[in-house]
């Protein structure tokens, strides 16, 4: 990526040389161009606590990290990337502070410099958070592509921070301007939102759902994840199961609460699903044993050491990086089942999960399907 400050070289992670996706768009080229500008106008660059909230691969920080910026992020790629991007360009580990969302935020925050989340909802958790921290003088940019920035996502800014405009478009990526007034009466937080799931979906019929900002359908339980709630493996005994992809965490709920001697792991790349994993199971007073791991789908689960992995691989986003992650995902659940344990996956019957998994563990069972789902079942030989 080229800066107004130089050369940088940045990659995604997981670094895979065949994709060619860059790992910066148009959005953080513009911003960084303005704060270029504005640091010519005034004679002086940024100065005071730089907050960077939503770098999607660690680009802007990278960028900036003269500056020594705090980096705010709900995503365990994100960070891996930022980690990654910084020592690519040699920069010192601890020049920038990488913190979670589930972190507290910095006391006082003098730039605050927005990459437009997908999720309104964690946009508007995100600014609540951080709202208290930014004063008369906090200099706050936003920055996204055209198509991602909707009179909702000003909105936002203008309820939560004060008056917004936005810049004309480049390159179809635009700025958005705040203008901070603490004096604002700033909306109530709803999130963390918990809602009581329906009958007839097996072991957490009627039971709480915690879901933290940004999280997968975080307002109510999606299609897909319903079905396979009514379709879950049945059986007792002592299983170590990995709800892969947890999100909510509704499904290794379920799974501890039929099966009270099964230990459940929760994964998620996400540390605000991660939490609302957490909040789930500890709502529902599921009697067994869990874990909660904000990590890269199986990365780091020793090989041959589980019985059971559940997964709702994600879509919706990017093809090319849903359906490698979708893979990564089965790839990872057969190493680390055990010989005969399974992996069951759920799946809009046109993502043709089946052909993966027969291509991996050499067979796939349909257990249920529906016009729309298909719940399928590999087993480790
Ligand atoms: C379709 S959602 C399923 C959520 C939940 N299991 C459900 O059924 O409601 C897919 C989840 O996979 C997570 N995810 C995406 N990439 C991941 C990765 N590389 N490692 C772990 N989790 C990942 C997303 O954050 C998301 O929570």
């Amino acid at each position: 990526m080229t800066t107004p400050w130089g050369e940088l070289e940045l990659a995604r992670f997981p670094d895979d040389p065949r994709d060619r996706l860059r790992a910066w768009d148009a959005s953080d080229e513009y911003l960084l161009q303005h704060l270029a500008e504005r640091e010519e106008e005034q004679g002086a660059g940024l100065s005071g606590t730089v907050v960077v909230v939503g770098d999607r691969w660690g680009a802007l920080v990278t960028a900036l990290a003269a500056q020594r910026p705090v980096q705010i992020t709900d995503s365990f790629l994100a960070q891996e990337a930022t980690r990654a991007n910084l020592d690519r360009n040699s920069v010192e580990t601890g020049t920038v502070h990488l913190l979670t969302t589930q972190d507290p935020p910095p006391d006082r925050i003098d730039v605050l410099l927005v990459r437009v989340p997908k999720s309104l909802a964690l946009l508007e958790d995100q600014l609540l958070r951080l709202a208290p921290a930014v004063h008369e003088g906090t200099v706050v940019v936003g920055t996204g592509m055209v198509k991602e920035i909707h009179t909702s996502t000003l909105q936002l800014f203008e309820r939560i921070l004060g008056p917004t405009r936005t810049s004309l478009a480049r390159k179809k990526a635009r700025l958005i301007f705040c203008t901070p007034d603490p004096s604002l009466e700033r909306p109530a937080n709803r999130w963390p939102y918990s809602y009581a799931l329906p009958d007839g979906i097996g072991a957490v019929s009627g039971r709480t759902v915690v879901n933290h900002a940004g999280v997968f359908c975080a307002d109510r339980l999606d299609i897909g994840t319903r079905f396979f709630l009514r379709h879950l493996p049945a059986g007792r005994g002592a299983r170590r199961v990995v709800d892969l992809g947890c999100g909510n965490g509704v499904v290794g709920t379920a799974m501890g609460l039929a099966n009270p001697e099964a230990e459940v792991l929760f994964v998620d790349e996400s540390f605000q699903a991660v939490a609302s994993a957490e909040a789930t199971y500890t709502a529902n007073g599921v009697p067994g044993h869990a874990e909660f791991r904000v990590g890269d789908g199986l990365a780091g689960v020793p090989a041959g050491s589980v019985d059971l992995v559940l997964n709702n691989p994600p879509f919706h986003s990017h093809q090319a990086t849903t359906d490698a992650t979708a893979w990564r995902m089965f790839t990872g659940a057969r190493r680390a089942l055990r010989p005969g344990g399974e992996l069951w996956v759920i799946g809009n019957r046109h993502l043709g999960y089946h052909i993966k998994l027969r291509r991996l563990f050499g067979n796939s069972h349909l257990v249920a399907g529906d016009p729309k789902f298909v719940v399928l079942r590999a087993v480790k030989r």
